[in-house]
Formats: structure tokens, sequence, C-alpha cells
């Protein structure tokens, strides 16, 4: 058994939640359990450690949630936690149940409370990319992208059966406030007529292009599916535009939102999220700190914090491509 360097572990999850997080948490308390470290999870995020919100867990008070969307922890978005004074409570609740070693599950702004806390305060911290928006680098998937994928895939047959009773064009949008990752593939998925994402300039022209086309080869209905942080416009300002260039057109616009981020989560979800839990705790007893854990190529790996906010995962033009190519 190797010596552990960290003693208490405590495991937080923030910002947006995401299906899988609770088999994430399952894993980092066993994990510790395991190895004979004491745990303590922290509720509601960074808002938990400020405020001294914590409980001691135990192997079996993770039991059953392998399978249960959302946090058993809860999340927050923390606007104190980017005071000095926030931070400085939350280390006065490290200091006062001893904690050594943090696990903080999330996306981008968790990954960057984790660093600062790090580099003001020297506790040991690993992030753990939890987010459907799948826009980390330093992994290939994020815990919760699967899952919401899947989601988005089921909302996009259902529509597209009324689509096709009705003759219909239908603007669809899909979460990703920054990333295009869930719209790209969940329209490649359905067989959407064009996606649209902010990692690609796009223009009406091309949009009103795709119609013709469609027209042309007799399609009755269609889907574009449109990433939540398309630069060309808002759904309803793209539905709009397109009414008056295509008035024939009979066209709904259909929002699916929140529904994407709950949900039990897919089993890719639940294996990534127990490996990655297991990696934090594994990395922070051999000592590793100001790092995320991630998935590359089936391997656990680590990236230094600062380079997985830094970089970002690049679009795959093949894929872009593809779309385009099978959409005709
Ligand atoms: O980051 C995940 C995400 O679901 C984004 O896709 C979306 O833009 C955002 O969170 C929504 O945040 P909130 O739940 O605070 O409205």
């Amino acid at each position: 058994m190797i010596e552990s360097k960290v003693k208490k572990i405590g495991v937080l999850t923030s910002g947006g939640d995401s299906p899988g997080m609770n088999a994430a948490i399952r894993a980092v308390v066993r994990t510790s359990n395991y190895f004979q470290l004491e745990c303590f999870g922290i509720r509601e995020g960074f808002s938990g450690l400020i405020e001294g919100d914590y409980l001691k867990m135990g192997a079996r008070s993770v039991k059953n949630i392998i399978s249960q969307g959302g946090t058993i922890l809860r999340s927050a978005r923390s606007e104190e936690f980017k005071t000095p004074e926030g931070r400085k409570k939350a280390f006065e609740t490290c200091q006062k149940i001893g904690v050594d070693g943090l696990v903080c599950i999330g996306g981008d702004g968790t990954l960057t409370g984790a660093k600062i806390f790090y580099e003001e305060y020297g506790i040991k911290v690993i992030g753990v990319p939890g987010t459907i928006d799948n826009d980390i680098f330093g992994t290939d998937r994020t815990i919760g992208y699967d899952t919401a994928l899947n989601t988005a895939v089921d909302a996009l047959d259902k529509i597209r059966d009324t689509a096709t009773s009705h003759n219909r064009v239908f603007f669809v949008e899909v979460m990703g406030r920054d990333a295009g990752f869930i719209a790209l593939n969940s329209g490649i998925a359905s067989g959407a007529v064009d996606i649209l994402v902010p990692e690609v300039k796009d223009s009406l022209d091309e949009l009103f292009d795709t119609f013709m086309k469609t027209e042309k080869s007799g399609k009755s209905s269609s889907i574009v599916v449109v990433a939540e942080g398309e630069k060309l416009g808002s759904i309803y300002d793209l539905a709009k535009a397109t009414k008056e260039k295509f008035p024939q057109f009979d066209i709904r616009v259909s929002i699916l939102g929140h529904i994407q981020r709950g949900g039990a989560p897919s089993c890719s979800d639940r294996v990534l999220a127990s490996r990655l839990g297991f990696g934090a705790v594994y990395g922070l007893m051999e000592g590793k700190t100001n790092l995320m854990v991630g998935l590359r190529s089936d391997k656990l790996v680590y990236t230094p914090i600062e380079e997985a906010l830094v970089k970002r995962n690049e679009m795959d033009p093949d894929l872009i491509r593809l779309a385009e190519i099978l959409a005709i």
C-alpha cells in the first residue's frame, strides 16, 4: 500500500451539475476509505467550505447513488469564494476539519477556484472535469456529456416524428454556452440538416443555401440544431430570418434547456466518473496537486489546471464535414 501524502480528503461539486457527479463522489469517498483516509463531503460547492457546511462520509453514505442524476452534495456558483475574504473563511474550515486534500468536481469556474485556493493556501487540489458541455482541455470526455448527448438525441428523435408528420422545419437549441460539442454530435446522430456551433463562423447565406438544397432534394421536413452559444444570432432571430426568406416554410422553435442536465447517468458516464474519482484521490495520495485528472485514449492523465483552463478542446473538422456530407 502506498504511503499517502494526504490524510483527510474533502470533496465538493460546484458550478452547473452534470449526470455522473454522484458516481464521482462515490468513487472519491470509497477510494479514500479503501486507503484508510477520512473523507468529508462539502455541501454546495465552495459556499459549503465558506459556511462550514460539511459531513463525514463513509462507504455506506454513498450507497445507491451511482445511478442517480444531480449531486447529493448539491452545487452552487459561489460569488463569495471569488473574494480573498471568502477564500480565507474556506481555508479556516479546512483547518478546522484538518482537510489537506481537496477534490473539486465541476467545470472551468470550479477549476479556477481550486487553482487559486491551492496557490493562496497550499491545500492540495485535484480537479475532476464535470460538465455536460465537454469544453475542458485535458480529457477526451467530461462527466455528464455522454448522458446529455443521449438526452438531446432522444428529444431530437421525438421532434423528428412530429416534424415529419407536419412537413415542418424545426430549429432546436441544445445547451453549450461557449461550446458546440453537444450540438455537433447530437446533430449528426439525429440527421440534422444543419448544425450551428459557436466555434465555426456561420452565415445566414450558408443557412439559406442549405434550405435551398433541401427543397431541391425533396426533403419535406428539416431539423437545424443550434448550440446555445451560437454567434450568428438567437434561435428566434434565425427562425425569423428563415421565415422571411422562405415564407412557405412552417417553422417551429424548440429549446431543450435543462432537461439535458438531469437524468440517470449513462453507463459511459458512470464508468468515467468512477475512474476520475479514483484518479483524483490516488493523485492526492501520491502528492499531486494543482492538476486536473482526465481520461485520454482510455488512460488516466493529469494536466496542470492552468493548461486545462487556457487551452481549448478543438472541434474536429472531419466531423463538421461529415455532418455536411450526410445531410444531402
Ligand atoms: O455549463 C453547463 C451549462 O449547462 C451550459 O451549457 C449552460 O449555458 C449553463 O450551464 C446554464 O447554467 P444555469 O443552470 O446556471 O442556467
